[in-house]
């Protein structure tokens, strides 16, 4: 074997760099001005999404905390969940007008998401989308956010997705520029969400995680466990904050499971999967429905599909994870039941089960799978865990 193949086969070599200042705990979010003073901000855009913030207080609160350290600011309200482009234009324009020196997204993953397509464009001379088509983000204003919902884990990621409007296009960027100086996670923040959003939150996590999971690099058992224990956690939490919307203990650990479920500290030197994000993504870009939402219809689709690819893997999670008893003459049948656990726990926690439930169009299918394999980096194909072709992920969508 050549030197440099063994990283193909064993923990691959990785640089793991993640500076985000986490404030984490009950009111938190009064200090926000203290934090943007501390990270270089005299002049903030604070940026949010279509009116949960404004009715829970939390802006009122954030306003006086800038306020109070003599901080000025503008607004820019109004994104919308699967945030758009033409927001982020407005945002771009505002930010130069106004000499901002800093973002601070106050709300969710797409609020997050906006603001660092702000931040990335307003330094940029060029397009902003032009990160969104390959280009890293090596330039970006700095940001901070107050996060509301645990789901996406932006608060603690260097990416962004956006959806172009024309063509309703959803595509991501990466880049450590996009990092936020300090994110405030406030579990009670989390206590307005309707159960649907936290059920919806909850599915993400779990994505990110399984995302993670299936990976190709052999003998990688310090992130393994701890993807199960993240996992584990969210399978006795995520019933609880469903069911009870001002329990504070399984808000508080599903919070920071959200953030290390995406901050990759479990998913470094490993390959990683990320074939459901990528076919929800096209989901959530045409029929607008939330992406946990678009996750829970297709992750135990594309498991099922992957399933012979590595069976052992998809026993391995059912055994350690779901509780399912191992088969070692037919390891199938435990990697099956393990699937079908985490489509039970889905359905639990009130998630759609299938196209029709989510509001997709089986006539869809094939715009859907055209546009995941050559709409964004034009391959042809999708996936990390396996390579899918067009008429793989059209299957998929089928089931
Ligand atoms: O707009 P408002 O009124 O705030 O309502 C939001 C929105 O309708 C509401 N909400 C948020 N916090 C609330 C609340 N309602 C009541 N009380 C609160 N405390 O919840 C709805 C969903 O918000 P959104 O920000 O869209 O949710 P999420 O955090 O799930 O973000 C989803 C977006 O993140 C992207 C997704 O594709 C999607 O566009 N992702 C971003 C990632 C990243 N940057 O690393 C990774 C993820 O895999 C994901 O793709
Ligand atoms: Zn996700």
């Amino acid at each position: 074997m050549e030197a440099g193949d063994f990283s193909l086969f064993y923990m691959d070599n990785f640089t793991f760099y993640s500076p985000t200042y986490f404030v984490f705990g009950k009111d938190e979010e009064i200090n926000a001005g203290h934090y943007v003073k501390r990270f270089g901000g005299s002049k903030v855009l604070i940026h949010f999404g279509g009116g949960s913030a404004q009715k829970s207080g939390l802006l009122d609160k954030i306003r006086s905390s800038l306020k109070n350290e003599g901080i000025r600011f503008v607004e820019l309200g109004g994104v919308k969940p699967n945030p758009r482009d033409s927001l982020v234009y407005e945002g771009i324009n505002l930010c130069r007008k106004e000499n901002i020196d800093f973002i601070l997204a106050v709300g969710g993953g797409s609020v997050i998401d906006s603001a660092k397509a702000i931040a990335a464009g307003a330094v940029y001379d060029g397009d902003f989308w032009d990160y969104y088509e390959g280009k890293t983000v090596d330039k970006a204003l700095p940001i901070g956010t107050v996060l509301t919902i645990s789901a996406a884990g932006s608060e603690g990621s260097g990416d962004s997705v956006i959806t172009k409007e024309k063509g309703m296009f959803k595509r991501a960027t990466t880049g450590e520029a996009l990092r936020p100086k300090f994110s405030i996670l406030d579990p009670a923040l989390t206590q307005t969400l309707p159960a649907y959003q936290t059920a919806c939150g909850i599915t993400d996590i779990l994505a990110h995680l399984y995302e993670r999971y299936l990976t190709n690099t052999k003998d990688v058992e310090v992130t393994d466990r701890m993807i199960e224990a993240l996992m584990l956690t969210m399978i006795k939490e995520g019933p609880i904050a469903v069911a009870d919307s001002n329990d504070y203990q399984s808000r508080a650990n599903i919070m920071w499971a959200g953030m290390m479920a995406h901050n990759n500290s479990c998913g470094v030197g490993r390959s990683q999967d990320w074939t459901s994000h990528n076919i929800e993504h096209e989901l959530s870009a045409l029929y607008d429905c939330a992406h946990g939402a678009g996750l829970a219809v297709v992750m135990p689709a594309v498991f099922t599909y992957n399933l012979k690819h590595d069976v052992m893997r998809f026993a391995k999670v059912a055994v350690r994870v779901w509780g399912v008893e191992m088969d070692f003459e037919h390891p199938e049948v435990t990697a099956l039941e393990g699937i079908n656990a985490l489509r039970r726990f889905l359905k639990s926690i009130g998630m759609p089960g299938n196209f029709a439930e989510l509001g997709a169009k089986e006539e869809d299918i094939d715009e859907l799978a055209h546009k995941c394999c050559y709409g964004d980096v034009n391959t042809g194909t999708t996936g990390g865990f396996v390579t899918l072709n067009e008429d793989d992920v059209k299957a998929i969508y089928r089931l």
